[in-house]
């Protein structure tokens, strides 16, 4: 049997890490994808040296254009510019809409059944532009941030707790950005609600770092963004279809009236398996939860239709 292709767009931090993790975990052959001349050959051969030390054989390989994925049954696309200063939302939303665009078209025609996760940013909206433009069915099409956010709320959870990361149980709905929703009514340590071992205020100023994860680490590197837990969050989830887990987890979905929220792609507890998003989990919240995911899919379906307008997609 063909070993599995999995392609990875942008061999940026994000991108080449993500190629390294799906290496490590042999889930299958790597394309890594960039258009900058030699990078992405030159990231594939360092990682296909590693294998003899690490112990994989999986092969890694760099290209500068699509023709290569031709098979790929997954492809995470990470491609996207970061906001530069001077740069509003809308620019980075035009720019990044355009960069999107392409790279779906481009593997569409070579493989247009693979199944897509967007990490590019801003994210949700990033997810509308590659359902819109790519055509598959909308359970093809899935977002990372959920996880990536949840890993940072359950981090915050375990640090202030002094436990294991292992034991907590916690999910960040909404989408992903300053509106994003860590529940707090659900966050549990080994079935214990957090609540009875962390004040109200206290949770409340976790989640709120929770809220501004990527900014503090943006603001600590000083000249880029996280990659380590945004790629390892990507690759669990390429994981969970790969080998149909079946893994609850928080991703961008197309909700159509789910959460009393239509139309909007917006982070969702969903179980991901070999056909994608499988199924949405709609939990009950508690009424400000509920009314926070509605309001943060309200932002999103606002982007949607501006980079709809500015991209001419429908
Ligand atoms: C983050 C950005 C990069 O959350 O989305 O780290």
């Amino acid at each position: 049997m063909a070993r599995r292709k999995i392609g990875v767009i942008g061999g940026g931090f994000v991108g080449s890490t993500t190629a390294q993790r799906l290496a490590e975990k042999e889930l299958g052959d790597v394309i890594l994808v960039d258009i900058l001349e030699g990078m992405p050959q030159g990231k594939a051969l360092d990682l296909v040296q590693a294998g003899p030390i690490c112990g994989y054989d999986s092969n890694v390989q760099g290209a500068n254009d699509y023709s290569s994925l031709e098979g790929a049954e997954l492809v995470v696309i990470t491609a996207g510019m970061p906001r530069k200063p001077g740069m509003d939302r809308s620019d980075l939303l035009r720019v990044n809409g355009e960069i999107q665009q392409k790279v779906v078209s481009g593997i569409m025609e070579v493989a247009p059944s693979a199944m897509l996760i967007i990490v590019s940013n801003p994210l949700d909206v990033m997810c509308f532009v590659a359902h819109q433009v790519s055509g598959l069915p909308k359970n093809k099409v899935v977002g990372m941030a959920g996880v990536l956010d949840t890993a940072r709320y359950s981090a915050f959870l375990a640090m202030e707790l002094g436990c294991s990361v292992r034991d907590i149980q916690a999910m960040v709905l909404g989408g992903h950005g300053d509106s994003m929703v860590p529940l707090t009514s659900t966050a549990s340590v080994s079935g214990i609600p957090v609540s009875q071992l962390i004040s109200e205020q206290r949770l409340e100023e976790l989640v709120d770092r929770t809220r501004h994860g990527g900014a503090e680490i943006v603001n600590l590197l000083k000249t880029g963004s996280a990659y380590y837990a945004p790629s390892a969050a990507a690759v669990s989830m390429a994981e969970s279809i790969l080998l149909d887990q079946k893994r609850v987890m928080p991703c961008c979905s197309l909700l159509t009236g789910q959460y009393g929220i239509e139309d909007t792609w917006v982070g969702v507890p969903v179980i991901l398996g070999s056909d994608g998003v499988e199924k949405i989990l709609e939990v009950e919240l508690s009424a400000s939860e509920r009314e926070a995911l509605q309001s943060s899919a309200a932002s999103v379906l606002a982007g949607q239709a501006e980079v709809a307008q500015m991209i001419s997609i429908a």
